[in-house]
């Protein structure tokens, strides 16, 4: 193959001695297959990788070779598939943390081939964004599932599948990356550049222009399909069988779940199946969904902690108070986790300490709604925006005089040409009456940080907040040394508040540009603009 492809340039090179600039055009001139992978591999951060898996593919057009990219990806994906299947298969019964990791790892898998497999459908319609959207999080559960191995790698088959796994990841950052290319060059693949981001001073078009001024939101008046509460005279008496009644992939339309004023005590659970499900409470802390997983237990890591876990997309919720009460010396506890595209969460509540709300992957609004933790308590690797939301730290430790450091956000996201970020519009930062008096009593030790980084793309922004006087000088906390603080970016924007002074802000933070603020719309950021609503 290698010695055909330096014939054929040899070749072309002996047709064609003077071929330049100004040579009048013939069907000749017309870049070699290999030219062309060449050219669109330079879009990727593994170029040499791409060149190789794409040889062997015949080639026309951009989306033919991002098709081919994406092929690659799912044959690899099929491969890791099993042999994580055989690590589950071999894992001792006892042994609950690779069990609960290789399981973990399959959903993730599964989730990943899912959305690759909708983008290999979505781009000859033309949705390229969706196609970003959606292969960001086939990327992101490729990782998740390498990351939960990590913490189990004490097998030589558990490396091996790591070491698989990583190269995957490469491949599918690589059709990722195309994708971006595509997007913001267009179909000319010596056009196409390695993806940048804000911090090297690169922004997307964005703005009213590019869907910016979009106003999403719950619907009211929606129509009950069932019911639940507590002590009979409702359909359900749980969220959870409330929830398996919706019918495995609702054919677009809604089912709305009316869950009535009351504590239910439950893990919940909403399949990728479950589509277009809209939970309505009777207000937060009148409809309250409560649990108290968390991490110290056998057999659970951060993802499965969830009191309220959900994965299919168009899900709607509002009046409702989601909380894991495992406590503030609890670790790792997730209240609400979502991995919903276009979800859409208004007048809710999220409770709890540390990772309280796991915006896990794909794009999800939250309006108005109140959410309190301590420790990293919004985290993940969505495309979110959080507007008009009331954001509050709670006392985190038995020994509050002692002090803690604290982080709001802790984004995840792992390469450059995902589409994911953290956008807070129109929020208040504060504490909890509770915390604010620790804080007041002795306000050196107790320190809150606007985010730190998960990752090393992390991308988090303030547009228009209140950024009370708990959030320290210097703004933004390092995860560890120098990790990610040349790649992440954080912005801050026409804030106010005591927190929200510019003049102490740690020199890897930046200010959002007026003239991009657009890029971080709901039209823009999210596509806002194109989101099907299920309209029955
Ligand atoms: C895997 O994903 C499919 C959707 O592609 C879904 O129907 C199925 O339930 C998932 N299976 C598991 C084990 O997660
Ligand atoms: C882990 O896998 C890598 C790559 O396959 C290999 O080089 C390394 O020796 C392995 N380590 C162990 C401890 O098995
Ligand atoms: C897995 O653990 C082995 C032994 O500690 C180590 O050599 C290897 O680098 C680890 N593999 C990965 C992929 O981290
Ligand atoms: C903002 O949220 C508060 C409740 O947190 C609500 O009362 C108010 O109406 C909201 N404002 C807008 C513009 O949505
Ligand atoms: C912040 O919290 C403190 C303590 O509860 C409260 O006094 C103050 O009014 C709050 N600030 C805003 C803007 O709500």
């Amino acid at each position: 193959m290698a010695i055909i492809s330096i014939l054929f340039i040899s070749l072309l090179v002996f047709i064609h001695p003077s071929s330049g600039r100004n040579h009048p055009p013939s069907i000749n001139d017309a870049p070699s297959s290999s030219d062309i992978i060449h050219q669109a591999c330079k879009a990727t951060r593994y170029q040499q990788l791409c060149e190789s898996s794409l040889r062997s593919y015949p080639n026309g057009n951009a989306i033919e070779i991002i098709q081919s990219a994406l092929t690659v990806s799912t044959q690899n994906l099929r491969e890791a598939q099993s042999m994580v299947e055989s690590i589950l298969e071999s894992s001792p019964e006892g042994n609950l943390d690779r069990i609960t990791a290789a399981k973990n790892c399959i959903e993730h898998l599964n989730n990943s081939g899912f959305r690759i497999k909708s983008t290999v459908d979505a781009l000859p319609r033309g949705e390229t964004k969706n196609g970003r959207a959606w292969t960001s999080a086939g990327l992101a559960y490729q990782y998740d599932c390498w990351s939960a191995l990590k913490y189990v790698n004490d097998t030589k088959m558990i490396n091996e599948t790591m070491s698989f796994l990583n190269t995957l990841i490469e491949y599918t950052s690589n059709a990722l990356s195309m994708m971006r290319a595509y997007d913001v060059f267009g179909d000319e693949t010596a056009s196409w550049k390695a993806p940048a981001t804000e911090r090297d001073g690169f922004w997307e078009s964005g703005g009213e222009s590019a869907g910016g001024a979009v106003e999403l939101g719950v619907p009211t008046g929606l129509k009950a399909d069932v019911t639940v509460c507590k002590g009979g005279g409702c359909d359900y008496a749980t969220v959870q069988a409330a929830v398996d009644t919706v019918p495995d992939w609702g054919f677009g339309r809604r089912f709305v779940i009316w869950v009535k004023e009351g504590v239910y005590e439950e893990t919940v659970r909403v399949g990728i199946e479950k589509q277009n499900v809209v939970v309505l409470g009777d207000g937060m802390g009148k409809t309250v969904i409560t649990g108290s997983l968390n991490v110290g237990q056998p057999g659970l890591s951060t993802y499965n902690t969830a009191t309220f876990g959900l994965l299919g997309d168009g899900f709607m919720a509002s009046g409702l108070t989601i909380e894991n009460t495992a406590g503030p010396d609890a670790h790792q506890a997730v209240a609400f986790r979502c991995d919903s595209d276009k979800s859409i969460i208004e007048n809710c509540e999220f409770l709890g300490n540390q990772d309280t709300l796991y915006a896990h992957s794909l794009r999800q609004l939250y309006k108005s709604c109140h959410i309190q933790g301590n420790v990293d308590f919004i985290f993940g690797n969505s495309a979110s925006i959080f507007q008009n939301c009331t954001i509050l730290v709670r006392p985190r430790q038995l020994k509050p005089e002692k002090g803690e450091n604290n982080a709001v956000t802790a984004h995840g996201r792992i390469d450059p040409a995902q589409t994911t970020g953290f956008v807070f519009q129109n929020c208040l930062v504060n504490g909890t009456q509770e915390y604010m008096r620790l804080f007041n009593s002795k306000p050196k030790v107790h320190k809150n940080f606007l985010g730190r980084p998960w990752k090393e793309f992390s991308r988090t922004v303030f547009i228009g907040c209140d950024l009370e006087a708990l959030i320290v000088p210097q703004g933004w906390m390092p995860w560890k040394a120098d990790f990610a603080l040349k790649t992440l970016y954080y912005g801050e924007m026409d804030n106010h508040g005591d927190g929200s002074d510019l003049s102490g802000r740690v020199s890897w933070s930046s200010r959002v540009p007026a003239d991009r603020v657009g890029v971080y719309s709901v039209g823009s950021f999210l596509q806002g603009d194109q989101w099907k609503i299920a309209s029955s």
